[in-house]
């Protein structure tokens, strides 16, 4: 990873984002690892296996650098006819806080917007600042899922819809 640290005091920054194939596996697996500290690792291994199912897109978020795009963060979903599944999104913890995964999101809902699509995500309940970045996205709770997470933690089912 060769971002250098960028205190979220730094605010907003400009975002690209590019849409990333197979060949992204090891890097997925880096940046997952970083975003989530070493909790729930996938690794390479692991994301070539989930990229190569069908409907599976991966969407990297890059920040200029020395005249580089450097990707911080990303966003893995799983789409089938009319819905789309978020499987993971991460943000490398030094480019956290400043609206990264906050495009991310809206780059997956205003396609689904344009194309009827709805979409679902599971998200721990102890994850507040994710469930705060999806409810301020638009998503809202539909169910929950018992023991959902392997040490024993219930999931919340969120919702978005474009009707
Ligand atoms: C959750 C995560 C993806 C957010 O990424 P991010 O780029 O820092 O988020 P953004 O800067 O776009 O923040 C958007 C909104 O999310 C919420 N949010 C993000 N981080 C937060 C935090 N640490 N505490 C509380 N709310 C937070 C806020 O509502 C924020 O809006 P605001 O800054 O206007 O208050 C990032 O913290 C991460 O990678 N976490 C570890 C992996 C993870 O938990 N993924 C989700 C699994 S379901």
């Amino acid at each position: 990873m060769s971002a250098e640290p960028h205190p979220a005091e730094q605010g907003p920054c400009v975002v690209e984002l590019k849409e990333a194939g197979p060949e992204a596996a090891e890097l997925l697996s880096i940046l997952h690892h970083a975003a989530f500290e070493g909790r729930e690792p996938w690794d390479a291994a692991a994301f070539g296996q989930i990229l190569g199912m069908p409907g599976v897109v991966v969407w990297l978020a890059c920040v200029s650098q020395s005249e580089e795009a450097v990707p911080v963060g990303f966003i893995v979903s799983r789409h089938v006819v009319d819905e789309g599944e978020i499987l993971s999104v991460g943000v490398h913890p030094q480019w956290q806080r400043r609206g990264i995964a906050r495009v991310l999101l809206a780059h997956l809902v205003g396609r689904a917007s344009q194309i009827g699509e709805t979409l679902f995500l599971e998200v721990r309940f102890s994850n507040r600042a994710a469930s705060s970045l999806y409810e301020q996205t638009g998503f809202w709770q539909v169910a929950v899922r018992p023991r959902y997470y392997e040490d024993g933690e219930d999931a919340r089912l969120l919702k978005w819809s474009p009707r």
